[in-house]
């Protein structure tokens, strides 16, 4: 299995993809899903998605600026997606790095992962055999260690399965990331300069819930427009 990952995010065409954006973009998706909310769907900016969600009928999420949109239902904590908020209603989510991120993903597969579906993700891709691209959505068009390390713990996690592993240069660089940081995610967290400037909106919170591992068990898919819960395998294809 030969594994890359992209320290900004890019266009991917390897047969997987997974999208990565800690803080929050990707931490918000897993746990709306996680909590019932049926779809997210991704827009690139704040006008297309609130036509999107008027004509659905959607709740409207997303942030710019890291602060929540006027007009909008949900900003962009996963606090707020909660199962009494978004169990069976679909989310418009437009983000400043992640939805991008996961709109340039071109890959058949495309996986939504963050600290909080880890071991989930890495279960479903040690079972696979097919090239994976790691895109990393970093911050105002910038690196973002936050996500880079992530990608790195993920490939970790991958071949402490077993798997035999080809590794990209940036794939390397991610893993030794991670290992400096083993241990100490919530750290990492508030040490990034994301991480401070959430901290600085008063939105520390969402770095705690950003850094537990493995809460949720569940690994999203993108696939024809929306990032959905179900086994990637039975849905495989976009
Ligand atoms: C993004 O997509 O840029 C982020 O998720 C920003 C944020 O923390 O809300």
């Amino acid at each position: 299995m030969r594994l890359e990952v992209l320290p900004l995010a890019g266009k991917t065409s390897t047969e997987i993809a997974v999208v990565i954006d800690v803080l929050r973009a990707t931490s918000t998706m897993v746990t709306a899903l996680a909590n019932g909310c049926p779809a997210i769907i991704p827009a690139a900016d704040p006008d297309e998605a609130r036509a999107l969600a008027v004509a659905g009928g959607y709740l409207l999420g997303g942030e710019r600026g890291g602060l929540p949109l006027p007009g909008f239902d949900l900003g962009n904590s996963p606090r707020e997606y909660t199962p009494k908020t978004v169990a069976g209603r679909k989310v418009v989510l437009t983000t400043t790095n992640g939805t991008r991120a996961l709109l340039l993903a071109a890959s058949p597969v495309v996986l939504v992962a963050s600290f909080l579906n880890l071991p989930a993700a890495a279960g479903w891709l040690a079972r696979r055999k097919g090239d994976v691209l790691i895109s990393c959505a970093g911050t105002d068009g910038g690196f973002s260690l936050e996500d880079f390390a992530c990608a790195g713990m993920l490939l970790d996690m991958i071949a402490k399965a077993g798997n035999s592993l080809e590794l990209g240069d940036g794939a390397v660089a991610a893993r030794a990331v991670y290992r400096q940081w083993e241990g100490r995610i919530p750290d990492l967290l508030k040490s990034t300069g994301h991480g401070r400037r959430l901290d600085r909106l008063g939105l520390g919170a969402d770095l705690e819930f950003c850094a537990r591992v493995g809460r949720y068990a569940v690994v999203p898919q993108f696939s024809h427009g929306e990032v959905v819960a179900g086994d990637p395998d039975a849905g495989a294809g976009r």
